[in-house]
């Protein structure tokens, strides 16, 4: 059963890129119009709400089940993908580090980060929530690739960046992480389309030749590695 369910996952490992790229395809033969934008908007939405929670699921019985008892080393208490205690401050600067790394690379330079932690739950301790490491690290990579691409652009020559700030704040019952950065910010008119689909300003990236350009996350970059 175990190597069903590695053999259906592994199967299935190209459909973000596969599905990016049919995106492009369309936008590029017919162009967006309201009406199929919002038909995809409502298709990729649940298609993808989908692949996370059966890969989600898939991941877990195997790394449960998958014969040896693997332990991340680096985590040890970790229970598959889930971690009871998961670093919440950690993970970001993981993100940001990696983030950075790109955006060193691509610009030659990178913003500082802040961050500001407020746990009121426990004041003054660190802020641990129980989840999956990976999705956290995934959203707020994303965030800090459009922060520091919005940085570098707005201030162009200068050799003085201003920093990007994430507060990271544990109530009672949520977590909140919010992330700011003086890169010029996104018109109230645009708002709207920053979560579609089909939105960008970022030049197309080009598939063939190598799918990891720095900063830009047409879907195709958004790949979810488990
Ligand atoms: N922090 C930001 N500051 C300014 N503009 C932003 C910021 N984040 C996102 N945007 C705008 O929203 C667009 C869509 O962002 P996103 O969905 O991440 O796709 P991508 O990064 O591939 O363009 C970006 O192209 C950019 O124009
Ligand atoms: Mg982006």
């Amino acid at each position: 059963f175990t190597d069903t369910v590695i053999k259906i996952r592994n199967r299935h490992n190209d459909v973000i890129p596969t599905m990016a790229q049919g995106v492009v395809e369309y936008k590029d033969s017919y162009g967006v119009d309201p009406i199929s934008s919002q038909n995809l908007q409502y298709f990729l939405d649940r298609f993808y709400m989908s692949r996370i929670s059966i890969r989600m699921l898939l991941n877990q019985h195997t790394l449960l089940f998958g014969g040896k008892v693997k332990v991340n080393p680096a985590h040890p208490k970790q229970i598959g993908s889930i971690d009871p205690n998961c670093q919440v401050v950690e993970v970001i600067k993981d993100a940001y580090e990696n983030a950075r790394r790109l955006c060193d690379l691509y610009y030659m330079n990178s913003p500082e980060l802040k961050i500001e932690e407020f746990n009121a739950k426990e004041r003054g301790k660190p802020t641990t929530i129980v989840y999956v490491p990976s999705h956290l690290y995934h959203m707020v990579f994303e965030l800090f690739k459009n922060a520091m691409r919005a940085t570098m652009e707005y201030h162009g020559d200068t050799s003085n960046y201003p920093a990007i700030n994430v507060q990271v704040a544990l109530g009672s019952e949520d977590l909140t992480v919010k992330m700011s950065d003086r890169g010029g910010g996104v018109p109230l008119r645009k708002i709207d389309r920053l979560f579609t689909y089909t939105y960008s300003t970022a030049p197309l990236p080009r598939m063939e030749t190598s799918r990891a350009t720095p900063l830009v996350s047409m879907p195709v970059y958004n790949v979810w590695s488990y």
